[in-house]
């Protein structure tokens, strides 16, 4: 049966290895599973205030991971934690109060970062965040990329088979997860 999948990048820049990796990704999912990238970059910043009625950009935000089995993120570590662009996006989503987006939504964390311990430290974060809104997220197999300028290529393959077949377990994991969860 098809399954979608939502897919939040926490890197808004154009060149963003984090996207790279997002369409690495895609193209490693079987036929019947569609990614829906939400645009992240297009919510306003998060104010109590602006609730009731929702922005338009936050009610379709919200709509997109509404609509998916299972949510991904893929993320870079800045500062030691997730960006705050990816925060205010898991903020949006967690309201209005008792309408979270993430409840029951089963989630996984990837990212790759050019340093040695390739995000670890964000991601561990980021469980911590999903964990408060009772998203079931995928514990192991855990995935750290160390990003280098050819770890994925113009049609968004990765150059390494070992790194390949690597994060297509890691992927094939999540997807039962997902399949198992949304049943
Ligand atoms: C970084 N970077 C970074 N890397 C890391 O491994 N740990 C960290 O704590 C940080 N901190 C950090 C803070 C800020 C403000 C920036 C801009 C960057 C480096 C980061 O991993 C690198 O810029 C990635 O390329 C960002 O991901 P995208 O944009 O390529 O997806």
């Amino acid at each position: 049966s098809n399954h979608s999948i939502a897919v939040l990048v926490g890197s808004l820049r154009a060149d963003s290895s984090n996207k790279k990796l997002a369409r690495a990704i895609e193209r490693l999912a079987p036929k019947d599973v569609s990614f829906q990238y939400a645009d992240i970059g297009a919510l306003p910043l998060y104010n109590q205030d602006d609730e009731q009625p929702l922005p338009e950009p936050v009610a379709d935000f919200k709509a997109l991971v509404n609509a998916a089995h299972g949510v991904l993120f893929v993320t870079p570590e800045y500062n030691r934690s997730i960006p705050g662009v990816l925060k205010n996006a898991i903020d949006w989503g967690s309201r209005p109060y008792g309408k979270s987006s993430w409840a029951g939504r089963p989630s996984a964390v990837i990212g790759t970062s050019p340093g040695a311990t390739g995000t670890a430290m964000a991601q561990q974060h980021l469980r911590n965040i999903l964990a408060g809104q009772g998203s079931p997220t995928l514990t192991t197999p855990e995935a750290f990329l160390q990003f280098k300028e050819d770890l994925i290529d113009d049609q968004h393959a990765f150059t390494n088979a070992g790194t390949r077949d690597f994060v297509q377990g890691w992927l094939n994991r999540y997807l039962e997860w997902v399949r198992k969860l949304s049943a």
